[in-house]
């Protein structure tokens, strides 16, 4: 049905299921998954606004230690069942004589990434529309001077909300982005999911690359290096850790069940335990060089980099307004960070496609195509209510949604709550309740490094976690 190369795939995955071609074909699109909005939109903004220094180390120090054994926690429940994502939770349970009620953990994490995909699809359809702008302006204003000629920063600042604000052309811009997903999910996993990240990753490494070492000769590069790694301990505060605990797990798309589907496609022979390493430092490095990418062009620029969100939307924009080649810079800026957002919006639709095709019998084209529909009415209702609109929510009537759009209700439901909570039960799934054996067999990893990772699996994971949900739940708790 794939052709030659899906007959590989299935030697691979041995299990008479499509699976990733090679090796480097998973971690490919593994890193492809988790570098995201959350590498280059969010980490950023989150390290400005929290500081910098004490946020990007403690940021570090989450994914090492409670990043990484959960990533590699994820990965191995979907390769020891090879199956959706709750099939191959509820396949370890049986075979570990446990309640096949621990699927719930996946099944949430289900839930989670068709959400997840709705409204990230809509921020892709942005993106997609700042490459537009930069290019129209580079063909009005010309290559060699700044982005934006002759336009005052107001004017610059007032084209994200003047977007959002545009209700059709959001949900136009979301249907695109959304498109572009549902294209390459519908060819399959090794002709579509895999084939994009091969090409895309590798262009997405030289974009990233090319403009931060342009960037860097703007001058501000050592006071961005000051920023990102100086570490002022009065700045670790208990809502700076959160915050780049969340950031870490976001990063690393834990709790959605995306590495457990991802993991459903991976050979027995592949070690799990040294391709967790390279996808969370992959992740990690795109993480802070993202940083070195933008705060050296907002410094140059003279402007603030702790406006949060607007960051990327708002100040970078104006930054390029002072950088030679700006419109230039800024179209390869955004398209870097729609290769990015394409990749992660993938791994998203991708989880409950396999979830749905296995529960319906359903082929991967309509199934593909009916999650997408919902996600696109969904992104429909996030892209009409984000905050530029508060006056026009549609479901203002609703408590739940009083005074905040769709948009921010799934963000939070997702990020603050279902995420933590799949977390939270993966790890003691497999650090309390799993078969020892089956998940030792699984890792790869030597005794000494199994008796670490396990104590990080069975304490520190649940116990930071409930950290994070509980400040989730109640937001005053730790100020
Ligand atoms: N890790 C992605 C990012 O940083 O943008 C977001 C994400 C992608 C979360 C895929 C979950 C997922 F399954």
């Amino acid at each position: 049905m794939f052709g030659g190369r899906c007959l590989v795939a299935l030697e691979t995955a041995g299990s008479g299921r499509e699976g990733w071609s090679s090796r480097s074909a998973f971690v490919l699109a593994a890193i492809g998954s988790a570098v995201g909005l959350g590498n280059l939109w969010r980490f950023p903004a989150e390290a400005g606004a929290n500081g910098g220094g004490a946020f990007v180390l403690f940021y570090i120090f989450c994914v090492v230690l409670i990043g990484l054994p959960l990533l590699l926690s994820e990965t191995l429940i979907g390769r020891h069942g090879q199956s959706s994502a709750p099939e191959s939770a509820r396949r370890l349970a049986r075979e570990s004589g446990a309640s096949r009620h621990w699927s719930i953990l996946a099944s949430l994490g289900v839930l989670s990434a068709f959400l997840i995909v709705s409204f990230y699809c809509v921020v892709g359809g942005w993106v997609l529309h700042y490459v537009w702008i930069f290019t129209s302006d580079l063909f009005q204003t010309g290559l060699s001077g700044g982005a934006f000629q002759g336009r005052d920063p107001a004017q610059i600042e007032a084209l994200w909300p003047n977007l959002a604000g545009n209700g059709g052309l959001t949900v136009a811009l979301d249907a695109l982005f959304l498109g572009i997903t549902l294209f390459f999910v519908a060819r399959g996993v090794s002709s579509g999911i895999e084939v994009m990240a091969v090409w895309l990753m590798p262009a997405f490494f030289v974009l990233l690359i090319a403009i931060t070492v342009y960037g860097a000769f703007g001058g501000a590069f050592h006071e961005s290096m000051a920023f990102l790694f100086s570490f002022e301990p009065h700045k670790l505060t208990g809502s700076v850790m959160l915050a780049a605990l969340g950031q870490a797990f976001f990063s690393l798309s834990l709790g959605v069940a995306g590495m457990i589907t991802y993991g459903g496609y991976v050979g027995r022979k592949v070690n799990l335990a040294t391709t967790s390493v390279i996808i969370a430092a992959a992740d990690t490095f795109v993480a802070l060089v993202a940083g070195l990418c933008i705060f050296p062009i907002v410094f140059a620029a003279g402007l603030g980099v702790n406006a949060g969100p607007a960051l990327m939307f708002q100040t970078l924009p104006h930054a390029f307004q002072s950088m030679p080649f700006g419109s230039l810079v800024g179209i390869f800026f955004f398209l870097m960070v729609g290769v990015a957002a394409l990749t992660s919006s993938v791994a998203l639709l991708e989880v409950p496609t396999s979830w749905l095709m296995e529960k319906t019998g359903l082929r991967r084209v309509p199934a593909s195509c009916t999650i997408a529909l919902g996600a696109m009415i969904l992104g429909a209702l996030s892209a009409l209510s984000t905050n530029e609109l508060a006056e026009f929510y549609p479901l203002n009537f609703i408590p739940l949604f009083e005074g905040q759009g769709v948009f921010d209700v799934l963000d939070g439901l997702t990020s603050k709550l279902f995420m933590p909570i799949a977390a939270i039960m993966t790890s003691v799934f497999v650090g309390w309740v799993s078969d020892r054996r089956l998940v030792n067999a699984e890792t790869g990893l030597s005794p000494t490094l199994q008796g670490i990772w396990r104590f990080l699996v069975c304490w520190l994971c649940p116990l930071t976690l409930f950290g994070i949900l509980a400040v989730g739940i109640f937001p005053n708790l730790f100020i």
